[in-house]
């Protein structure tokens, strides 16, 4: 079987427990198309390009198909949730349709469809959490684990809540049973993964119980997590971050807008104000960290006044980096019913402004860091160039530095030397035996 997966982390977590349910039934995984028997598209449903990319895809499945005209074809995830059997119809070729609630199925539907006969199967459920299900993991350094499904927030322009389901949940002790057995492996990273970590409850530990813990499983480890809702973000989560050095200083605290109304016809529960305290609360307990967010522009009716309050929040808050999307109306959503009011051009001209004017504040705050020594976990061979690592800072900032002997899975101290808006670039100063967040933040 052969899989490739779109989208949010969820749906890379997700892929890894598609993976390993198959590989119990026997299922061998390819990383090649024109070897597959099985080819599997894991979807993303957030935005209509997103969708469009995946239908082109599905094209090339297709065309596969002349040379391999048993290959079973199956759409998975939010978008399979999301268009269902009429995914069939516009796409004939297509064989399965699987949704996120509904995995444990895919053996047998597959095997089916071998026979010739078309599945589909996506019922979302209130249960299934998949806890039992030990991922097959695509790396070896950086394990996603998640911790809840589904979400129950219903911000007005996200298909989510109708294409992963409410939210629930793993159990504390499930999760670190996970954790642990990934420390054991030798993983050196872990994220902890949920449409909004904020509201994790398992009955009876809250999502800042759940964190230390998860620190406390092996101090070398790496802990992550995204996402943060900001109505959800407690003082004692703020405090739990600033207090255990191998919690990673970065927060993915999305605000979406910085215009008051906008925000309520987002039905995002905070105002501007509300979030630039909590941004403040937290940089006063932690000063180094790093924050990041999501912006939408051209949501309905905004004005160039709502617009320029979301410019204004980002000089503001001067995150470190911002993911930037052009409203895309999603049927069945609250907002569907508002309309599609901005034009296409006034949308791009809002987000290329939004897009300058980060791009200045991440180079501002990248450069900062010039002259500065760094921790860093090497992660493999630059994308750009064969002489050099590159790795990541507990900030999440990425650090491109000539190989040294070092090896992936390494902490090292890099000297900062010069910055760009997205990547810093040094030379080594020395290799940590430990995770030197130890050595540096408690010596
Ligand atoms: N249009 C544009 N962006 C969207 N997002 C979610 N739904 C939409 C939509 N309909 C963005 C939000 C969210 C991120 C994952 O995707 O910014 O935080
Ligand atoms: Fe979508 Fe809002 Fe839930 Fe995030 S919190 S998944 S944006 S509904």
């Amino acid at each position: 079987m052969y899989i490739e997966t779109y989208g949010c982390q969820m749906n890379m977590a997700d892929t890894e427990i598609v993976l390993s349910i198959m590989h119990d039934a026997g299922f061998v995984r390819t990383d090649f198309l024109s070897s597959a028997d099985v080819a599997l598209i894991n979807t993303c449903a957030v935005r209509e390009n997103a969708e469009q990319r995946i239908v082109g895809r599905l094209g090339d499945f297709n065309h596969y198909r002349k040379s391999n005209p048993n290959v079973v074809i199956g759409v998975l995830g939010c978008m399979a949730e999301r268009v269902r059997r009429n995914l069939m119809v516009s796409e004939d070729f297509v064989d399965l349709i699987v949704g996120p609630d509904e995995y444990r199925k895919l053996p047998a539907l597959v095997e089916a469809a071998m026979e010739g006969e078309k599945g589909i199967a996506v019922k979302l459920s209130r249960v299934e959490k998949y806890d039992d299900i030990i991922p097959l993991r695509t790396d070896d350094l950086s394990a996603w684990i998640s911790i809840m499904r589904g979400c129950d927030k219903f911000c007005t322009f996200c298909v989510v809540p109708f294409t992963r389901g409410r939210e629930r949940s793993r159990s504390q002790a499930n999760v670190l049973k996970e954790v642990e057995e990934v420390a054991q492996r030798g993983f050196k990273e872990v994220t902890l993964l949920g449409q909004n970590v904020n509201s994790y409850w398992d009955g009876t530990y809250d999502f800042p119980d759940l964190l230390a813990a998860t620190a406390n499983v092996d101090q070398s480890l790496r802990i992550r997590f995204m996402t943060s809702h900001p109505q959800n973000m407690s003082d004692k989560l703020i405090g739990t971050i600033a207090s255990r050095t191998n919690i990673c200083n970065y927060i993915h605290l999305p605000v979406q807008s910085g215009s008051d109304r906008i925000l309520k016809l987002m039905n995002r529960t905070y105002t501007a104000d509300h979030y630039l305290n909590l941004v403040r609360r937290i940089k006063e307990a932690i000063p180094e960290i790093s924050l990041s967010t999501d912006i939408i522009t051209g949501f309905p009716t905004e004005t160039e006044e709502d617009h320029k309050q979301t410019l204004d929040l980002l000089q503001a808050v001067e995150y470190d980096g911002a993911y930037t999307f052009k409203y895309s109306p999603r049927e069945n959503t609250k907002a569907w019913s508002m309309g599609d009011d901005v034009p296409e051009e006034v949308k791009n001209r809002r987000l290329s402004e939004v897009i300058d004017i980060q791009r200045n504040i991440s180079l501002q705050r990248n450069r900062t860091m010039v002259g500065q020594t760094v921790e860093v976990l090497v992660e493999g061979p630059s994308k750009k160039s064969a002489a050099d690592f590159c790795g990541r800072t507990d900030t999440n900032k990425m650090v491109v530095f000539p190989k040294n002997g070092d090896a992936v899975g390494d902490y090292i101290g890099i000297h900062i030397e010069r910055a760009n808006s997205a990547t810093l670039f040094g030379t080594q100063e020395h290799i940590f035996h430990q995770p030197p967040a130890f050595i540096t933040r408690e010596s």
